[in-house]
């Protein structure tokens, strides 16, 4: 049972990598032996972030690739970048997201809430349909999506944002069934409030932040390294009979 976090020979392509919660997750990725790609809309902060995991776990073990979510073309170049320079995708992490709206959903713009679906979904749904086809064909596969448990709550600021969040389990769930009979699996983690810079508006108040700890169960709220165990997790052979399900990882919030 030793071997059952083991992601030697693997390659994970990880959006939104070069902070946050993708980033850590990189970290552990390639902690566990993995290759990883690192990607988000900076190719020097991408570069940045690959020679620290090179110089931590070995020259090669980090592509940096820039590539903003919004942009299919862009997408298709760091898939094929990904190919080219590693052979393969084993893992793909869609992590990456956008918030660019905050107040009640009756008052948001079509195309503020166009921004949120495409970035938030179909964004996912391009990457899953450009990796997929190789999964597939070796019987092998993981796909995470950073979701949120805004997905499974309603909210009166961050609301499209909650209804994108709740798409990506549905995303999951649908594809979890496409592919479950080549083995390639497809999960969700859903993050309650994590101290990164996308959420900086909702830990950054002191006045705030009391009134999230005093009702979070475990009176504080994560770090983006306590994402990644998860994703090390759904990536690896230690979930290998899990697919289409959502790990909430919150602090004991929505319990
Ligand atoms: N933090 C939380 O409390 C929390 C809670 C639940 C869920 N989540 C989810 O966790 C995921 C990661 O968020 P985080 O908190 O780790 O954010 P973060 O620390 O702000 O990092 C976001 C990463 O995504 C990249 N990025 C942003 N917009 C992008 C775009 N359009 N195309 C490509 N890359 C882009 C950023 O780099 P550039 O800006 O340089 O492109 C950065 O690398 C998101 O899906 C978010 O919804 C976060």
């Amino acid at each position: 049972m030793t071997g059952l976090f083991d992601l030697a020979g693997k390659v994970a392509i990880v959006t939104g990598s070069t902070k946050g919660i993708g980033r850590a997750a990189t970290e552990a990725l390639a902690a566990h032996g993995a290759k990883v790609v690192i990607s988000s809309r900076n190719q020097d902060a991408c570069e940045a972030v690959a020679a620290e995991i090179d110089a931590r776990h070995g020259a090669g073990t980090a592509l940096a690739v820039a590539a903003s979510i919004s942009d299919k073309a862009a997408l298709e170049h760091l898939v094929a970048e990904t190919r080219r320079a590693f052979g393969r995708i084993d893992i793909l992490v869609c992590n990456a997201a956008s918030n660019p709206y905050y107040g009640p959903l009756e008052g948001i713009a079509d195309e503020q809430f166009r921004k949120i679906l495409d970035n938030n979904i179909l964004s996912n749904h391009w990457l899953i349909q450009m990796v997929s086809p190789e999964m597939r064909a070796r019987k092998d596969g993981s796909i995470i999506i950073v979701s949120s448990i805004g997905g499974l709550r309603g909210s009166p600021v961050i609301g499209a944002y909650n209804v994108s969040k709740a798409a990506d389990f549905q995303l999951a769930r649908n594809y979890a069934v496409e592919f479950g009979p080549d083995n390639v699996r497809v999960n969700c983690i859903a993050p309650g409030l994590i101290k990164t810079d996308f959420a900086r508006a909702l830990w950054e108040d002191p006045e705030r932040i009391k009134v999230t700890n005093s009702t979070t169960p475990l009176r504080r709220i994560g770090e983006p390294e306590e994402i990644a165990g998860a994703v090390v997790y759904l990536a690896s052979k230690a979930s290998a009979f899990m697919t289409g399900q959502a790990m909430v990882i919150d602090g004991g919030v929505t319990i």
